[in-house]
C-alpha cells in the first residue's frame, strides 16, 4: 500500500465496483471485446441504475446520462491513442477495460496495471472467455502487472517499463478522479518524469462547474454515488484551467483537451499532454 499518501485498502473496495459497471456499459454500447468483461456485478449495477436513476438524469435537459459520459470518455481516450500512434501503451487502473485486449490483438504492446485482485479477476475472464484466435493474437503483447500506482517505487517501475519505447502512451481512465488532489498531482508528476521527453499521458479530470455544467456535475456525482453505493465521487478540480495547469505543472507540454460533442455540457475532459524535456 502507498506510504506517504492518503490511500488505504478501503479505497480499493470503493473504486472497484465502478470498473465492473463501466465494463458493462462498453458491452451495452457494442464495443469490441467488451463481452469478455461482463460480470454479474456490472450487469446488476447497470440495470439497477437504469431503473432507479439514469432515466431521471437523462430526462433533465442539461444532464448527460452516465452512459453518454462514459461513451465520450472511452472514445476520447481511443482518439488520443490513435493520434499518438504508440509503440507501447501502459494503462494504469485498467480495471475490466476491453481496450488492452483490443489494441494488443491489433499488434500494439500493451501493459495493464491494477491492484492484484483486479488483475487476477481480469486474467481469469480472459482465460475463460477468449477464443483461441484472440489468445494467439494477444500472446506476448498483452501483459498484466499488479502494482499500486501510488506506491513510492512506482516511478522507478514505470521508467523501466517504458525503457526502449519510442512513442509510449501512459493512460489512466476513471482513475485520477478517485484520488485526492495531492495524490493526483504526485502521480501525474511521476508519470511525466518517467516519460522523459517522449510519448504522451492522457487522463480525464472532472471540474466543479457553474450554470448548466454545475447541474450536469451534480447529476454525474449523484450517478457515481448511486453506482458506487455512495462511495465513489472524488474531489473535482476547480476548473478546466486548473486541470490544464495540473498537467503543465507536472512538466507535460502541448497539453490539450479532447472536447466532448457540441451541446453536451460534460463537467469533465480527457486531457492529453506530451512528455516534456
Ligand atoms: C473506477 S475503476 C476504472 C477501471 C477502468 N479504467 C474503467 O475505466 O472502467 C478504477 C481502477 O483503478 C484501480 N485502482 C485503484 N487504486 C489503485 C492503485 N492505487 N493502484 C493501481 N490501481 C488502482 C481499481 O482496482 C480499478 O480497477
Amino acid at each position: 500500500m502507498a506510504r506517504g499518501s492518503e490511500h488505504d485498502a478501503t479505497d480499493d473496495e470503493r473504486i472497484a465496483p465502478t470498473g465492473h459497471y463501466t465494463a458493462y456499459v462498453w458491452h451495452h454500447l457494442g464495443m469490441p471485446n467488451a463481452e469478455l468483461f461482463v460480470t454479474p456485478l456490472g450487469r446488476a449495477l447497470f440495470w439497477g441504475f437504469r431503473v432507479s436513476g439514469e432515466g431521471l438524469l437523462t430526462w433533465a435537459p442539461f444532464a448527460p446520462s452516465m452512459t453518454q459520459y462514459l461513451d465520450y470518455r472511452h472514445r476520447a481516450f481511443e482518439r488520443a491513442l490513435e493520434q499518438s500512434e504508440p509503440d507501447l501503451v501502459v494503462e494504469l487502473g485498467a480495471g475490466l477495460s476491453r481496450r488492452g485486449v483490443t489494441w494488443a490483438s491489433r499488434g500494439t504492446r500493451y501493459v495493464e496495471v491494477d491492484l492484484a485482485p483486479m488483475v487476477r479477476a481480469k486474467q481469469r475472464l480472459i482465460d475463460a472467455r477468449s477464443s483461441a484466435a484472440l489468445r494467439a493474437a494477444i500472446r506476448g503483447r498483452l501483459e498484466h502487472v499488479a502494482r499500486d500506482v501510488l506506491s513510492e517505487d512506482f516511478g522507478d517501475w514505470l521508467a523501466e517499463a517504458l525503457r526502449g519505447a519510442r512513442r509510449p502512451a501512459v493512460i489512466a481512465e476513471g482513475v485520477l478522479t478517485y484520488f485526492t488532489p495531492a495524490d493526483r498531482r504526485r502521480l501525474v508528476g511521476t508519470i511525466a518524469r518517467a516519460l522523459a521527453g517522449r510519448g504522451v499521458f492522457a487522463a480525464e479530470l472532472r471540474v466543479r462547474g457553474s450554470g448548466a455544467s454545475a447541474g450536469a456535475l451534480g447529476a454525474l456525482r449523484g450517478a457515481i454515488r448511486l453506482v458506487t453505493r455512495g462511495r465513489g465521487a472524488g474531489e473535482e478540480e476547480p476548473s478546466h484551467e486548473a486541470s490544464r495547469a495540473l498537467f503543465e505543472g507536472a512538466g507535460l507540454v502541448d497539453v490539450r483537451a479532447v472536447e466532448p460533442p457540441p451541446g453536451a455540457p460534460l463537467p469533465a475532459r480527457v486531457w492529453v499532454g506530451r512528455g516534456g524535456a
